[in-house]
């Protein structure tokens, strides 16, 4: 697969592997680590290079099961985790942007991921009750001592951006982007290009609705899209205009590229600097998706996907108070 340059000296594969799924978030009941290793193997053999997780994914399972799959190929991977968000006892979601824990946090990912070195440690969250420069100064220091080879964030406002990257050098930022959650493409990536920071895009096919084969029955009753406005009813019946454009760009190209394809080269074409990370747990997805880097949208495709609405359905990633209430929703949890 062919190579993108986020950063001096950071460069990874055009498409990342987002690996939530093979622990945590979508049908629970459905975890198969023998046949998650067996995706991960093949994404190896496919060139993808960066692997997305986080301690928070299980909690904890998603970094082990990488950590055990991974380490023959560890010269050639990069293993992108997160740190500063909890999973409580509870089910809860809570922040945590101490130093102390964030330190903590980091020897734990690294046992866990089997490694001397995380390439790409990411703040899920940003902790309101601890100013952020005191929580980046720790980052910092984890990269000085060698634990870690480069900072990324998630979920922050362009002031925090620049706040950031004022005290520590930010490598990439994560933030969802997609045809039917274009916004951050407006909003951060600017900021992105103009500071050299590189983009990764998550839920690339809108956590699954963007391959068409997402119905309302088919959710498992744990699965986090229930808690997902967009997924409600009727937002998917009002977002199937989404789809259908994305299959009218299909039958462009002879019904010879998936629905879930043209979803992530939409992500792709917006710039040499933004990197999907599509997650799947099934070998014919990922093989799907990675043959994805070689599809070309035509200016027409993209003027029409361009003019598709955005989700009905607004989701806040973002919404998860300290306390662990999600905000967005009145559901124990919120999905991250
Ligand atoms: N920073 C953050 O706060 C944050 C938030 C969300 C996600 N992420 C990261 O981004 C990654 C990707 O996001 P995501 O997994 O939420 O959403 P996504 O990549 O848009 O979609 C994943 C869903 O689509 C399904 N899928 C994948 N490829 C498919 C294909 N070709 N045909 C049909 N269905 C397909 C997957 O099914 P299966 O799982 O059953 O294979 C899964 O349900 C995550 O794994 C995680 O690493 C980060």
């Amino acid at each position: 697969m062919w190579e993108i340059k986020l950063a001096d000296g950071f460069t990874v594969s055009a498409l990342g592997l987002g690996c939530s799924s093979m622990s945590h978030g979508y049908g629970p009941g459905d975890r198969d680590d023998e046949e998650s290793a067996k995706v991960l193997h093949r994404a190896v053999d496919l060139g993808i290079t960066l692997f997305d997780t986080a301690d928070v994914y299980g909690p904890f399972t998603n970094e082990e099961l990488l950590g055990r799959t991974l380490e023959p190929y560890r010269d050639r991977i990069r293993f992108a985790t997160k740190c500063g968000l909890i999973a409580r006892p509870d089910g809860n979601l809570t922040r945590n942007g101490r130093p102390e824990h964030l330190r903590a946090a980091c020897e734990a990912s690294l046992r866990r991921l089997r490694t001397d070195a995380i390439d790409l440690y990411q703040l899920h969250r940003i902790d309101p009750d601890v100013p952020l420069a005191e929580t980046w100064g720790a980052l910092g220091e984890l990269v000085t001592e060698g634990k870690v080879r480069a900072l990324g964030i998630s979920h922050a406002t362009t002031a925090e951006l620049d706040l950031v990257h004022r005290v520590f050098p930010l490598t990439t930022a994560q933030y969802e982007l997609s045809v039917w959650a274009p916004e951050n493409g407006a909003e951060v990536l600017p900021w992105c290009r103009a500071h050299g920071v590189g983009f990764l895009a998550f839920a690339p096919i809108g956590r699954g609705f963007l391959s068409g084969k997402v119905s309302h029955d088919s959710l498992y009753t744990g699965d986090s899209r229930n808690r997902d406005p967009r997924f409600d009813l009727d937002a998917m019946q009002a977002n199937e205009v989404i789809l259908a454009g994305l299959r009218d760009v299909c039958a462009r190209h002879g019904g010879a590229v998936t629905p879930s394809q043209v979803a992530i080269a939409w992500v792709l074409a917006q710039g040499p600097d933004v990197v999907p990370i599509p997650g799947t747990r099934r070998l014919r997805w990922l093989e799907e998706n990675a043959a994805a880097a070689e599809l070309r949208l035509t200016e027409e495709d993209m003027q029409q996907l361009d003019r598709l609405p955005s989700a009905i359905g607004e989701m806040r990633w973002d919404a998860v108070r300290p306390d662990g209430a999600d905000l967005s929703r009145t559901a124990r949890t919120t999905q991250d």
